[in-house]
Formats: structure tokens, C-alpha cells, sequence
């Protein structure tokens, strides 16, 4: 469990971003129905519990400042309710929230309205910050839209603007604990892996070597994986998203795994791409340690100050040169015949953690770093992706315990 004084220490930070007097509101994500009575696994929001360490569906952070006098927090929260309990169990108590978040005031939901009624019309406040992330553009419009809708159409007056990027711009420099998190989710990746390559042999199927590596995850109590896993062998491994898993593999072939346990919602993304068969051909080494000098490169040139597209496009050029030196393309703009996609992205409590564009790479962000190389016409798909913490002076591999070089995965799959 991360510390509820961690969390203070987070909402402090959003504190001192704003100006003058507000309130912001950021909200639980709600389940989504999947047909008839049924609903998809509550995905708690990652921004709410950024800030108050609260995963439970309902609840609503409320952070406000009137007439430039001392910030003020509360929480809102579900009562007890005795049919709920008898059906999906008990909710957290007014003194456990506490307890998690570090905030004193807690409320129950329902009288939210009321308050935001009374900032409006005795206090006189006329700017209010919503979580608005996903909410429109890029999710479905789901209940935290139509509750900013629903708000503005009651207070046509009052300016309702966006919390998110301020929330994501904390969010993309991760604190101690996050690092930490993150770390022991790499640690679980590596167990499921190491478990699962050293069963892997011709005919077994990609489906068994997925449920071999949850399986490892579920016995330490992580119930959901990160983001569903690839598991793809030969050309399958050429479709970036591939999550059929349901093809036997055979002899000669490789098999791309990329997949990431959690730990507390923090996220890992570990790509490996192991033998079927426990040894690499020549072809196949060659091509793996090419993949791994761009990975190495890319680890070089991901320093601060720059930004994140600037990263990408100055490894995206360095790999057209070792693509062209080691004979794999004759043309630059060959390349996106053999790696059509970015060279990472931020991790943390979402597996592709928010980027806000304008904010330059800086100490204590956490990146994916994962090159590839993919030919339909050799059958073969190959990406190396290790979770980089940005320092100052040089990175720190987080998942530096992964095998990861043919030697090494040989060795591995071999010490079964
Ligand atoms: N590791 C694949 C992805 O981040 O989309
Ligand atoms: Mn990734």
C-alpha cells in the first residue's frame, strides 16, 4: 500500500498549479454494461486514485479555495448499503477512507449537488475544474460526461474547464512510491514469463502460454493484467495488437510475448521474443541484435529536454542508418515496411500513461522503450521493450532483471 501521506503530498501539488479561487471535481469511472444484466470489470480512474489512493466506484474528490483563504478537500463516498453488501460486498468506511486518502472530510454521495449549489450561489464562485479525460473525445460519452453536461446545463454562467492535463502533467514525474510499484509489477512480469518459456515447446498453444503466465500473476493476488497480453507467434508477431492468441506454435518459430502484470494499478510493458524451440537460427539472432542496438540508441537519446516526438523521430532516423548498414534496407523510407509504430510511451498507472505534448522529457519520468522489426515475408515479428526511469545523468532499466539478449533467453529456456 502506498501511504496516504504521499497522496496529501499529490494533492498538494495540484494545489499549488492553481490560480485564485475554484473548485475541482474529479470522479470515479463508472462499470460499463456488456449485454443484458451484465457489466464489464470496474476500471477504477486512475486520476482519482492518483490523488487519493480511493478505487472504489462513486466516489468524488472536491478540492476548492474561496476569497484566497486556505485549500480545502473533501471526499465523497458510498454509504453502507445492506442489499449491495449481501450482493457485491461492503463498501470502505467513512475512517478507512481517511485512512487511504489522508482526507478528514468525508461525505456521502448525493450531497454534492447541494454543495456545489452553495459554492455557486452563497460563495459566489464561478469557476469549476472537471476530469474530463475520456469523457468526450477519445471515450465513450459515458456518466462523468453527462455529469459535466448536466452541471453546466444548471450553471450556464459558471466556467467548467478541465482538470486532466494539470492531474497528467503530475502524473507524468513519478514519486518514489511509483517507482517502487512499478518495479515489483516488472518483477511479477518477469516471474510469469520465466515460468511460462521454460514450458514453452512446439505445439503448445499461445492461449496455454498466456494462462501460464497470468497464473503466476493470480498467485500473488493480481487478478487483472495491465493490458491483455500478445502472444504471437511467427507472422502473427507482424500485427502490433495481435490478442487472438489461440494458434498452436511450432518448431523454428519465434513467439513475441508482450504483456505486464500490476501492482497496485502501476503498470509494466515488457516485450521479449523468445525460440519455440529454445535456440535462435542465425537469421534470427542476427535480426534480435539488431533490434537491440536500436533499443540501445534509443536509450541514449532519451534525455531531458527534449520532447517525446522529438525522441521518436531522432531514434526513428538512427534506425534507418542500422537498418541501411546492416544491409536490411537500401532506402530510408524502406523502414516503415519493417517498423511502423512509436518508440515508447510514458508508464505508470495506465499502461500508455498520459503525455502531456508541450512538457519536455525530464528526471523521473518513467518510458516504455521498444523498438521492432517485422516481415510478413520471413514470418517473423520482433520487439524488445524494456521500462526506462529517466535520470539525470543516465537512465535506470527497470526491468533490467529480464532475460533479454539471445544468450540470455537461451540460457533461461534451457534451466528448466
Ligand atoms: N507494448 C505495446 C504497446 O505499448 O502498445
Ligand atoms: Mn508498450
Amino acid at each position: 500500500m502506498i501511504s496516504s501521506v504521499a497522496f496529501a503530498e499529490r494533492r498538494s501539488a495540484l494545489v499549488e498549479l492553481m490560480e485564485g479561487d475554484y473548485c475541482i471535481v474529479v470522479n470515479a469511472s463508472s462499470s460499463k454494461p456488456t449485454s443484458a444484466d451484465g457489466m464489464y470489470p470496474y476500471t477504477p480512474s486512475r486520476n482519482l486514485y492518483y490523488l487519493t489512493g480511493i478505487d472504489q466506484e462513486n466516489s468524488v474528490l472536491v478540492m476548492w479555495r474561496l476569497k484566497g483563504r486556505e485549500a480545502k478537500e473533501c471526499l465523497y463516498i458510498s454509504p453502507y448499503d445492506e442489499a449491495y453488501a449481501k450482493w457485491y460486498g461492503t463498501v470502505l468506511t467513512k475512517e478507512q477512507a481517511t485512512e487511504n486518502s489522508g482526507i478528514s472530510d468525508i461525505r456521502f454521495v448525493g450531497g454534492e449537488d447541494k454543495f456545489f449549489d452553495k459554492l455557486v450561489s452563497r460563495e459566489r464562485l464561478n469557476k469549476f475544474y472537471f476530469d474530463w479525460h475520456n469523457c468526450g473525445l477519445r471515450g465513450s460519452p459515458g456518466k462523468r460526461l453527462s455529469y459535466v453536461n448536466t452541471f453546466k446545463t444548471a450553471y450556464p454562467g459558471i466556467q467548467a474547464e478541465s482538470i486532466s492535463d494539470k492531474i497528467f502533467s503530475l502524473r507524468m514525474i513519478k514519486d518514489v512510491h511509483e517507482i517502487e510499484k512499478i518495479k515489483e509489477a516488472v518483477e511479477l512480469t518477469r516471474k510469469g514469463f520465466e515460468a511460462a518459456a521454460k514450458k514453452l515447446e512446439p505445439g503448445m498453444n499461445e492461449r496455454e502460454f498466456e494462462a501460464e503466465l497470468i497464473y503466476e500473476w493470480a498467485k500473488e493476488g493480481e487478478k487483472t493484467p495491465a493490458f491483455p497480453a500478445i502472444v504471437a507467434g511467427g507472422s502473427r508477431a507482424t500485427c502490433l495488437h495481435y490478442v487472438s492468441n489461440d494458434t498452436d506454435l511450432s518448431d523454428g518459430e519465434l513467439l513475441l510475448v508482450d504483456h505486464g502484470a500490476m501492482k497496485n494499478l502501476y503498470c509494466s510493458d515488457i516485450t521479449r521474443t523468445i525460440p519455440v524451440s529454445g535456440k535462435y537460427t542465425a537469421r534470427q539472432r542476427e535480426l534480435m541484435e539488431m533490434v537491440l542496438e536500436i533499443q540501445a540508441k534509443a536509450n541514449e537519446l532519451l534525455r531531458p529536454g527534449k520532447l517525446h516526438r522529438e525522441w521518436n523521430d531522432e531514434v526513428l532516423e538512427a534506425y534507418k542508418e542500422i537498418m541501411i548498414r546492416r544491409g536490411e534496407i537500401k532506402e530510408p523510407e524502406e523502414i516503415s515496411n519493417f517498423y511502423y509504430h512509436g518508440i515508447g510511451h510514458h508508464l505508470g498507472l495506465d499502461t500508455h500513461d498520459e503525455n502531456v505534448a508541450d512538457i519536455p522529457i525530464a528526471p523521473g519520468m518513467v518510458f516504455t522503450i521498444e523498438p521492432g522489426f517485422y516481415s510478413a515475408e520471413e514470418g517473423i515479428g520482433i520487439r524488445i521493450e524494456d521500462d526506462i526511469l529517466v535520470g539525470e545523468t543516465e537512465n535506470t532499466n527497470l526491468s533490467a532483471n529480464f532475460p533479454r539478449t539471445p544468450d540470455e533467453i537461451e540460457a533461461m529456456m534451457a534451466s528448466k
